[in-house]
């Protein structure tokens, strides 16, 4: 049975509403200011005093933008007010010769190699989540978003510093981390209508406070292997912190300075775990009011795995885990719009001409939604992505395209297809009780109210079914392009 899940009803054209009202409805959730119409046509355009913002949705143009002419639209200051505080001068906000530095600098701490090297770390994680999930009694209720923001953020704490979230410092990390987020929405809101930030006291003193909180924690952590590092210590660590230590510019050798840092992890934790604990979150409730193919994940992952833990090489084999994954991801993408970019001069977009200093919009949820584009758009069918290579490229954009890709999509569809896996080997979903999540947009794709789940163990003593069929391809765990990661 094809299975449409819930997602706020596109307003008509008809019911055109004023500025005020989408303004309040955009306060809860811009998904709820989109018309039917939003999900149509190649670019639209939101003209609001102060604001000329250009939406490009389809693959063509999001090309232009992401890959082909991607130095003429460089990431807006927009965000970057928004998230200073904490991040400070971060991979995700610099732009130019800056951004150039660190990404050659972070680069190989995502690369291949890395992701083996840290795969113990995430196991970690990963089976403290399953002894957790092991002693909920069997039909018990959880909400899912919860744990999987747990597990995600452990993992993150783990790969990076090497510390889990039973650590106490880890857990006021996490619990700072919370605050500084939900605050931090409202502050991208009000820079995006260019309104002074102290104009909501409250928010601003506490996500400035929860910022700098964050950061003395992160820099205490990070002081004690900085300095040990400088005195030409051993390493005794596996983790990305070590990379980053060890980490020199290729063009002149230069190391990361402290400050540098502590930029680079704050934004790492950050980008890493919010997003994927909300991917997660809608596959697991996607698969629970699918119970065919929450089914056929079930098989797949017995007959890989058997009764072998997990490792690096058998979790890239869950070809049905990752078109599911994906299939998530189109629907529910983490990130709902990419960082707003800026025209530099004036540019020529398919028919349009960019004055100087357009704020141009990206958003992975319209263009996966995009009624010309997809075929039964709004429809759950994770085996689309079979076909996948017939798409044009930039129709699926999660992680973004071109120079500015994730640099964290292999790790974390590495996590994603390690958690998964494990999942639904040795547990059932079933819908929680009430009414449907309904997604919202806080700093990624969240649910209104939380995801809640009843969860049943698996009587894994019944041989596995035989006739199952495992779809035949190989994996490579980082191809470097987003339909086949
Ligand atoms: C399902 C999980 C994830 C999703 C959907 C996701 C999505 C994205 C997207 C859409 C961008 C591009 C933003 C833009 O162009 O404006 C991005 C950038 C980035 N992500 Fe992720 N991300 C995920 C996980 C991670 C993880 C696990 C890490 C690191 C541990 C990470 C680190 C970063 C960084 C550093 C950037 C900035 C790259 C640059 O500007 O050069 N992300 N991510």
């Amino acid at each position: 049975m094809p299975y449409i899940p819930p997602f706020p009803k596109p307003l008509e054209k008809s019911s055109k509403r004023s500025l005020w009202n989408l303004f309040q409805r955009g306060r809860r959730s811009w998904l709820d200011t989109l018309y039917e119409g939003s999900y149509r046509g190649d670019m639209s355009r939101v003209r609001i005093p102060g604001l000329n913002l250009f939406f490009v949705k389809i693959p063509d143009l999001v090309k232009d933008v992401l890959v082909t002419n991607s130095a003429s639209y460089p990431k807006h200051e927009m965000i970057d007010r928004a998230l200073k505080p904490l991040l400070g001068s971060s991979i995700f906000t610099t732009n130019g010769k800056v951004w150039e530095r660190q990404r050659r600098m972070l680069d190989p701490a995502f690369g291949q190699a890395k992701l083996k090297d840290v795969f113990p770390l995430m196991q970690g994680g990963s089976n403290s989540l399953l002894s957790r999930m092991d002693k909920i009694p069997d039909g018990g209720e959880v909400d899912i978003e919860i744990e999987m923001t747990h597990v995600t953020a452990d993992i993150i704490l783990r790969t990076i510093l090497s510390e889990s979230l039973e650590s106490e410092t880890a857990v006021m990390i996490f619990e700072a981390f919370s605050e500084f987020q939900e605050k931090a929405s409202l502050m991208i809101q009000l820079g995006f209508i260019k309104v002074p930030l102290w104009l909501a006291p409250r928010t601003y003193i506490i996500w400035k406070r929860k910022g700098r909180e964050i950061r003395e924690l992160l820099t205490k952590t990070i002081r004690k292997r900085y300095d040990a590092h400088q005195r030409g210590e051993a390493a005794s660590h596996q983790d990305i912190l070590q990379s980053l230590l060890e980490i020199r510019d290729p063009d002149n050798g230069s190391a990361f300075t402290f400050e540098e840092l502590v930029d680079q992890v704050a934004m790492l934790f950050l980008a890493g775990h919010e997003t994927s604990a909300s991917a997660l979150s809608w596959t697991l409730f996607l698969i629970a009011k699918c119970p065919d193919i929450q089914e056929r994940l079930h098989q797949e992952a017995r007959h890989i795995l058997k009764d072998d833990e997990p490792n690096f090489k058998n979790i890239h084999q869950h070809k049905l885990i990752r078109n599911v994954f994906r299939e998530t991801m189109r629907l529910y993408p983490p990130v709902g719009f990419l960082t707003f970019r800026k025209s530099v001069g004036e540019n020529k977009l398919g028919e349009h001409m960019l004055p100087e200093g357009s704020p141009v919009a990206i958003s992975p949820w319209l263009t996966h939604r995009h009624r010309e584009l997809w075929d039964r758009p709004d429809e759950f069918d994770p085996d689309r992505f079979d076909k996948s290579g017939e798409m044009p490229s930039c129709s699926f954009i999660p992680f973004g395209q071109g120079p500015r890709i994730c640099i964290g999509a292999a790790f974390a569809m590495q996590e994603a297809m390690l958690i998964l896996a494990s999942l639904v080997r040795s547990f059932r979903f079933e819908p929680g009780p009430g009414p449907d999540p309904m997604p919202t947009a806080r700093l990624t794709i969240r649910s209104l109210e939380g995801i809640k789940l009843h969860i049943r163990k698996r009587d894994l003593t019944t041989p596995a079914d035989d006739s199952f069929m495992p779809l035949a391809e190989e994996l490579s765990p980082t191809s470097g392009c987003p339909f086949h990661l």
